[in-house]
């Protein structure tokens, strides 16, 4: 499974750009907000210099003209821009438009499989379920994530699913249980799947031990 970070975040980009794990970023205008520091397309240009990957970049029109406009400009920033269109009738119909003109689209706020499932056949690249906010309302999200990725195979659609809305490390095992292609993940939890409290106390353990088997005063060198 691939992982994405879920930020606008540059730094928190890089940083897991050097753990060598990062194969794509997912931006939305509610992260946007929260980075501060620049315009979106300055922001946007930025990541993709530190991946290679896919970078989503989220259309904010509701109309047809606005959304096909901003999805334009935001492609012409770097060629591993992915435009993100919401599902909506008038989503869709971007989606097709966009495809036709060559433009990558992925489509997000998907709450149902259906709603998957047509954004693939418009010619979404992308489809983004929202794991998180189904489980807020007491719905199972990973449902939606497993089924999408069973139809996808069983139909031989070449879309790839995205868990997003991801709120724990549990989200990310499932999704890579269920054949999900994509998560992504905001920085807090990809940390959180980096560190264990034995893995800690393990490391602290062996560097001890290792000092206290040190011959004293022999010139023998230590680790460091
Ligand atoms: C990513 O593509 C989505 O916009 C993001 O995962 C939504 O996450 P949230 O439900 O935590 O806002």
């Amino acid at each position: 499974m691939k992982i994405f970070l879920d930020t606008a975040e540059v730094e928190e980009i890089r940083t897991v750009a050097r753990w060598g794990v990062l194969d794509g970023v997912t931006t939305n205008p509610t992260l946007f907000g929260k980075a501060g520091g620049g315009s979106y397309e300055s922001i946007l240009s930025e990541i993709c210099t530190i991946t290679k990957g896919p970078v989503s970049a989220e259309v904010v029109a509701e109309d047809l003209d606005g959304m096909l406009a901003q999805g334009r400009s935001f492609a012409k920033l770097a060629p591993n821009i992915v435009v993100k269109i919401p599902m909506s009738e008038t989503g869709l119909e971007a989606i097709s438009r966009l495809k036709a003109e060559g433009i990558s689209t992925n489509c997000t706020l998907v709450f149902s499989t259906n709603q998957g499932l047509l954004a693939a056949k418009a010619g979404a690249v992308l489809i983004s379920p929202f794991v998180g906010r189904l489980d807020d309302i007491n719905q199972d999200g990973m449902i939606v994530v497993r089924e999408l990725v069973e139809i996808f195979a069983v139909h031989d659609i070449k879309s790839e699913v995205l868990a997003a809305s991801i709120r724990h490390p549990l989200h990310a095992t499932l999704a890579a249980l269920a054949g999900c292609h994509i998560a992504t993940v905001p920085f807090k939890v990809l940390q959180q799947m980096v560190h264990h409290p034995l893995t800690e106390s393990g490391i602290k353990q062996f560097r001890a031990d290792w000092d206290k088997a040190q011959p004293k005063g022999n010139g023998h060198r230590s680790a460091v």
